[in-house]
């Protein structure tokens, strides 16, 4: 009986984990428009998960019956490729086991770090905490609930007074993407504890935070599959998730999207069809006359990308946020030489419509608006080590101090 009961807790306790036993990771790495062409072909033809695009490899991730066909597709076409990760499986319990090396801040009022990864109601604990601590500087709300029941919340900073120009910054739309929420909350936490050190950040700006848009994406990430990107509703065709980041509606499905629920990218049945993007919308549009630089966080490839995701064209003002970019980027790499790439998202990836920040720009009228994909460049990927939050948050802090400067008109 006993040991019945322990089986069935054990089944219960892991059956719901995917697990990714001999997938491998290859990167391509296209030398002519043809490679470029059947690499295309390739994603949209949905059989790998392409983990990362940009103008100069692909990374994509091929489940072990797939790995023949994926290297014969390369080989046949002469596209040269290396294989990067040899187990995906193998990375994700790697990653789990690191021995944690205790760095960061730390506070006895709530649990969240930044020396591990927490699953999302550490970081609600992290925003409520935050707001009782400093009532007069932090209000945290909650927005709306996503289609699993968590809470959307926002926490604004401020110190009160007339609106001051804002800044909005997103965690969490991809939910593979530890490291944007690990970040996010880190920015907040600098902004709120060490206000001392920078009260000029809070004293003419305010800000606005939602570290995890899409909480049901990443608890599921946390939960049963660490590689989990989009939310987690039900598609008709009997797969889940939407890509939220393909969802937004500014030039819904105009390219770079899928229309198949079990797909990656999938935008959804209509632009805004996702409770979650609904919800950060109506937080954008609400304080849009405030907001002027929109910052949605995202992982990994270290690119500072403006829009547009599509169109290759420029946007008219691209010199203005070419210039708030680079300010950023510059503090940003002179903490310990991490580079950036700027660009915009076509030119720097590949056109993918329905994005959040073409969205806020080209939707809200906010003029500065970026995605972050922060650390690394593929090495470790989404599974970036615990130990690397600190450095990649630090660095990074150095860039939204830039951005939260110039918003604030101390410069220029
Ligand atoms: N890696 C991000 C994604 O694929 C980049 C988004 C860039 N923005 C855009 N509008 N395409 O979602
Ligand atoms: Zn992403």
């Amino acid at each position: 009986m006993k040991v019945l009961v322990f089986l069935a807790l054990f089944g219960l306790a892991f059956a719901s984990v995917k697990h990714y036993n001999g997938f491998q990771v290859f990167r391509a790495l296209p030398k002519e428009e043809a490679h470029w062409k059947a690499i295309q072909d390739l994603e949209n033809g949905g059989n790998f998960d392409f983990w990362k695009i940009s103008g100069k490899h692909a990374d994509i991730m091929a489940s072990p019956t797939r790995i023949e066909v994926l290297r014969n597709f390369l080989e046949e076409r002469s596209i040269p490729y290396e294989r990067i990760v040899p187990d995906v499986e193998d990375m994700i319990t790697k990653a789990a086991q690191e021995p944690k090396v205790s760095q960061g801040p730390r506070s006895t009022r709530y649990a969240l770090t930044w020396d591990n990864y927490y699953g999302f109601d550490t970081i609600k604990e992290f925003c409520f905490e935050l707001a009782a601590s400093y009532p007069q500087m932090v209000t945290t709300t909650v927005e709306g609930q996503s289609h699993e029941g968590r809470d959307m919340i926002l926490v604004k900073i401020s110190n009160g007074g007339a609106a001051k120009p804002a800044v909005f910054v997103d965690g969490g739309i991809h939910a593979r993407e530890w490291i944007s929420p690990a970040s996010v909350t880190y920015f907040m936490r600098e902004l709120v504890e060490n206000y001392a050190a920078h009260p000029e950040l809070v004293n003419n700006v305010d800000w606005y935070f939602m570290p995890v848009i899409n909480p049901d994406g990443y608890q599921f990430s946390h939960d049963s599959d660490r590689l989990w990107r989009k939310n987690r509703r039900p598609n008709e065709d009997g797969c889940r998730g939407t890509d939220m980041n393909r969802n937004f509606g500014f030039h819904w499905n105009e390219g770079g999207s899928s229309g198949y629920g079990c797909y990656d990218t999938y935008h959804g049945g209509a632009p805004f069809s996702e409770v979650e993007s609904q919800v950060v919308r109506d937080v954008i549009l609400a304080n849009a006359d405030q907001i002027q630089a929109y910052l949605t966080v995202h992982s990994y490839g270290q690119y500072w990308l403006t829009p547009w995701g599509w169109t290759s064209d420029y946007p008219e003002d691209y010199p203005e946020l070419f210039a708030l970019a680079s300010d950023a980027v510059d503090a940003l790499t002179a903490v310990e030489g991490t580079r950036y790439t700027i660009e915009t998202s076509t030119n720097a990836l590949y056109m993918a419509t329905g994005g959040s920040d073409d969205w806020a720009k080209g939707g809200a009228g906010v003029k500065y608006s970026y995605t972050l994909e922060l650390r690394d460049t593929g090495f470790y990927g989404f599974q970036l080590p615990a130990r690397l939050i600190m450095p990649t948050a630090v660095e990074t802090w150095e860039a939204i101090k830039v951005v939260g400067n110039f918003i604030g008109g101390m410069k220029k």
